[in-house]
């Protein structure tokens, strides 16, 4: 990516250095006309880094066929009543729309939750917001546990084991366990390695952004394509929203208004106060309001953020800084981000 970068400035400059001295003037509009969007033949090497990968092969389909059905119950809640799947709603891309959803306690959660798509990609980045969890499976298990399946925060917490054995003894779980996990006791770690499992074949749907780069120039609006090149150049949002997930997976304060202290609190380095990870751009349209806060409410209103460059502030990301964009450049960035929706049929309950 970066090397891609650095070779696109470098022609970039020396266009420039040419048109200049007149040198090249006409082939540069030669270019420009044939591309039809203002860059030069360089857009197709860009595409080439958000081709997408093949999808995993499943290693072992019984653990997450468990998974999956695991996902769905709410009988892995302390009150029997919550699912992992009331706040992560597959035909949203595993996530929901409000800006605090009501945990297992019957309390608003502190932050919004996370798109749950391509996350069998990020390899291993830490899991949340503020990235607290090591794995998925430790996110499961301390959900459970600790977080927001577990009625904690009432006087009527439930033990972890009053769930492993209502699992144990719900009809029909004995055979997939064994099934999926031959010898293991059924317990918490064996339901946080299904539901992790499960959770990595979560692959963003096929959207017109895929067809596009797979060649098809019909695909999307001349409006998105622009916007793409707005993307990946001059608005520089490529730089954390990378590749075909469009997600560094690392964690930057993008200067939103927030007192949250994210991921500076979790590892107590004030440099990364107000840092939250990088979201996945997949299905990003269907999610508003943004942010882990939820404090930013369409996507046009996320471009004006990033045109003033949000709170200027000692952990603010260098990367932060004001750009200036027209109208039509506006339009063109939320029409491209749109473009990242699946648009067959999509998961549901
Ligand atoms: C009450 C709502 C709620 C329930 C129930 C819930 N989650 Fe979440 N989930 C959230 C919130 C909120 C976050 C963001 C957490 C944070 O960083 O503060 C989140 C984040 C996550 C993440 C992190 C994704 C990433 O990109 O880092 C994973 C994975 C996840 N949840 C899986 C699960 C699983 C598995 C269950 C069931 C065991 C579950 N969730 C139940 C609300 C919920
Ligand atoms: C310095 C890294 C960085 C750059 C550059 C950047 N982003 Fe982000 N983006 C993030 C982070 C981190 C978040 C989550 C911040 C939060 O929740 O506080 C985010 C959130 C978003 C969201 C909300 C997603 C959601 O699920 O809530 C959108 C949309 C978005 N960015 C689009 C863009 C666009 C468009 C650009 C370029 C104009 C851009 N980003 C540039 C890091 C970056």
């Amino acid at each position: 990516m970066k090397q891609r970068g650095y070779i696109r400035l470098s022609i970039v400059a020396t266009v420039s250095v040419l048109v200049a001295t007149g040198a090249l003037v006409v082939t540069r509009v030669e270019l420009t006309q044939a591309q039809g969007l203002g860059v030069g033949p360089h857009l197709d090497e860009i595409k080439h880094d958000y081709r997408r990968p093949a999808a995993h092969p499943v290693e072992n389909q019984a653990l997450v066929d468990l998974g999956r059905g695991l996902f769905f119950d709410a009988r892995i809640s302390a009150s029997g009543k919550t699912a992992c799947a009331t706040c992560h709603f597959p035909e949203l891309g595993y996530v929901v729309t409000d800006a605090h959803p009501r945990n297992d306690s019957g309390k608003p959660t502190s932050r919004k939750s996370q798109p749950l798509i391509g996350l069998g990609y990020a390899g291993n980045a830490p899991v949340g917001w503020d990235g607290r969890s090591p794995t998925l499976e430790a996110q499961a298990k301390a959900s459970m546990a600790t977080g927001s399946m577990s009625m904690r925060e009432t006087d009527t917490p439930v033990k972890i084991e009053t769930i492993e054995e209502r699992v144990k003894s719900a009809p029909g779980y004995a055979a997939k366990f064994n099934a999926a996990l031959p010898g293991q006791p059924i317990d918490v770690d064996a339901i946080a390695l299904a539901l992790a499992a499960f959770e990595r074949t979560l692959e963003p749907g096929i959207a017109p952004f895929d067809r596009w780069i797979a060649g098809n120039e019909t695909a999307i609006s001349e409006s998105a394509k622009r916007g793409f090149v707005l993307f990946t150049g001059k608005a520089n949002c490529a730089g954390c929203h990378s590749g075909w997930r469009f997600t560094d997976d690392q964690f930057h304060d993008i200067g939103t208004t927030t007192t949250d202290q994210g991921r500076g609190r979790e590892i107590k380095d004030p440099a990364l106060n107000f840092a939250f990870k990088t979201p996945t751009l997949r299905s990003v349209a269907l999610r508003a309001p943004y942010m882990h806060n939820a404090s930013i409410a369409t996507l046009t209103d996320v471009v004006r953020h990033y045109e003033k460059g949000g709170i200027d502030r000692p952990s603010r990301s260098p990367m932060l800084v004001p750009i200036q964009l027209s109208e039509r450049e506006r339009l063109d960035l939320v029409a491209f981000m749109e473009t990242l929706t699946e648009d067959g049929p999509r998961p549901s309950r």
